[in-house]
């Protein structure tokens, strides 16, 4: 399925103080990320971070990576109340990360977990490469089409997910990949509603856009512990650091 990021904002907006206490995999695929970046640069003038949230990525950056100019985007105006605590200055960009105009050219354009929403990934990338730097690096993080598989088994929720390949054929034109990376990191739950609530806490219910009635959440319930007696779900996370191409 397309979602709509005015339904985005809205889940992410409603459950932020509660994002980083379940964001365990977004927080260890921040750090992976950092670390594969690492090996390839650790100094950019000019950074520009898509997605910020509550700066679970900003704060491995500010840790690991050397820069001059910090920008942060969200679509959510209230990612500023936590990057201020992260970064002593820094100019925020409010808006459609793939619709943003900033204000100078980049070194590093980097996001965590927010990619899998682009409706269009080659489009998208096309029109951040405009705002690189000759030789610039484009890092994201997004996940693979296995992602929530026990969801998509169970209830046929699922967004657009891209495989490795489609993710590099898609930036094929405008970039060369220097890394790529995909993995599985599977988590349990005591119950299908504890796992329903970590969903809703990371931002994840923006998978459905209808409301669930009493009915269809037991009905989800029985069907999830009949199928997955361990409560488990599967997150598909994928890594890609790319140089702009410049010709
Ligand atoms: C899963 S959170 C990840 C937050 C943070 N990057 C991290 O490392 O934890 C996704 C964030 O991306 C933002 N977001 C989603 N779609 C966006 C878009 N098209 N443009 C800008 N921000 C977007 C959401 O508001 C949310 O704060």
């Amino acid at each position: 399925m397309q979602v709509n990021p005015k339904i985005v904002k809205k889940q992410f907006e409603k459950h932020m103080d509660k994002y980083n206490q379940n964001a365990i995999v977004q927080e260890s695929l921040a750090k992976k990320m950092v670390d594969a970046l690492c090996n390839i640069q650790t100094s950019y003038d000019n950074i520009l971070e898509l997605g910020s949230g509550t700066g679970l990525l900003t704060q491995e950056i500010v840790k690991r990576l050397r820069y001059k100019k910090y920008f942060a985007n969200d679509l959510i105006l209230n990612s500023k109340k936590y990057l201020d605590k992260i970064l002593p200055e820094y100019s925020f960009i409010q808006g459609n990360a793939g619709k943003i105009k900033p204000p100078v050219k980049m070194h590093l354009i980097i996001s965590n977990a927010m990619f899998q929403w682009f409706k269009n990934l080659e489009k998208q990338t096309h029109y951040l490469s405009a705002f690189l730097e000759r030789d610039g690096i484009l890092a994201f993080s997004t996940f693979s089409p296995d992602n929530f598989k026990e969801i998509r088994e169970t209830c046929g929720l699922t967004l657009n997910y891209k495989s490795i390949d489609e993710i590099k054929s898609a930036l094929n034109k405008d970039y060369k990949i220097l890394y790529a990376e995909e993995y599985t990191q599977v988590l349990n739950f005591s119950s299908p509603l504890e796992l329903l609530a970590h969903m809703k806490n990371t931002g994840v219910n923006s998978l459905s856009s209808t409301h669930w009635t009493f009915k269809d959440v037991k009905e989800f319930c029985t069907k999830y512990t009949d199928t997955y007696p361990d409560i488990k779900l599967t997150y598909a996370p994928v890594i890609i650091i790319a140089q702009k191409i410049t010709r």
